[in-house]
């Protein structure tokens, strides 16, 4: 293995989702760093359909934190009591003190105009949660259960789709990260049933 990958494995393999943080407020520049390294992900015709917002403002983050729980009522309204309560032992409600409490959010839009806008879009999320797991940076991709209502709530334009807001900064969070199944369990060779070796 080069020492390259290395590094990226190991980056890769410790990062993990954080949705509690200190109060200290990470550098802008930091963050900076890691959205020009999202930046570099590729895009459908290199159109680089992600945009950013950088949401310091409490005022801001209570609207956001307003927006989101709304729609995230009604989705624990409508979802089965069978859900809820694997969503709950799981530590979810609809509150979502994460948005008030993170020193930053950052909203994710994606100009909806462009081809494959989507998936270049969470690539680009890929490369950055990454990027700020290299910088000591914790985020989680809190994807809202009706981003319509907060990207509305932000002024974004109608042509953006809002993806996801990653409440950001240094972790607090003691929770450990979920395993993951090695790729040869989760991969055929030439044909479905063959797996793996
Ligand atoms: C597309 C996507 C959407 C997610 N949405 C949410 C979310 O809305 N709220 C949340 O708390 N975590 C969300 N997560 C975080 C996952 O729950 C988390 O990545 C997963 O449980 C694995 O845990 P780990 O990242 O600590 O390894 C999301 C992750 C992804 C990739």
């Amino acid at each position: 293995m080069t020492k390259e990958l290395e590094l990226l494995q190991s980056i890769a393999t410790r990062r993990k989702t954080v949705r509690r943080f200190t109060t200290e407020k990470p550098p802008l520049e930091l963050v900076y760093k890691a959205l020009d390294t999202a930046c570099q992900a590729p895009s459908g015709s290199n159109t680089q359909p992600w945009r950013f917002m950088i949401v310091e403002d409490p005022v801001v983050k209570s609207r956001i934190r307003e927006a989101a729980e709304t729609g995230e009522k009604v989705f624990y309204e409508t979802i089965s009591a069978e859900r809820k309560k694997k969503y709950n032992a799981m530590g979810h409600t609809w509150k979502k003190p994460m948005l008030e409490k993170a020193p930053i959010l950052l909203v994710v839009a994606a100009d909806a105009t462009a081809p494959n806008f989507r998936p270049s879009v969470w690539l680009a999320v890929g490369y950055l949660v990454l990027a700020l797991e290299a910088v000591g940076l914790g985020s989680v991709t809190y994807t809202p259960s009706e981003a319509e209502l907060v990207r509305k709530a932000l002024g974004i334009p109608d042509e953006y789709t809002l993806e996801t807001i990653l409440p950001l900064g240094y972790p607090a969070d003691p929770k450990d990260k979920a395993p993951r199944k090695p790729a040869k369990e989760l991969t055929r060779v030439n044909y479905w049933g063959v797996p793996g070796s």
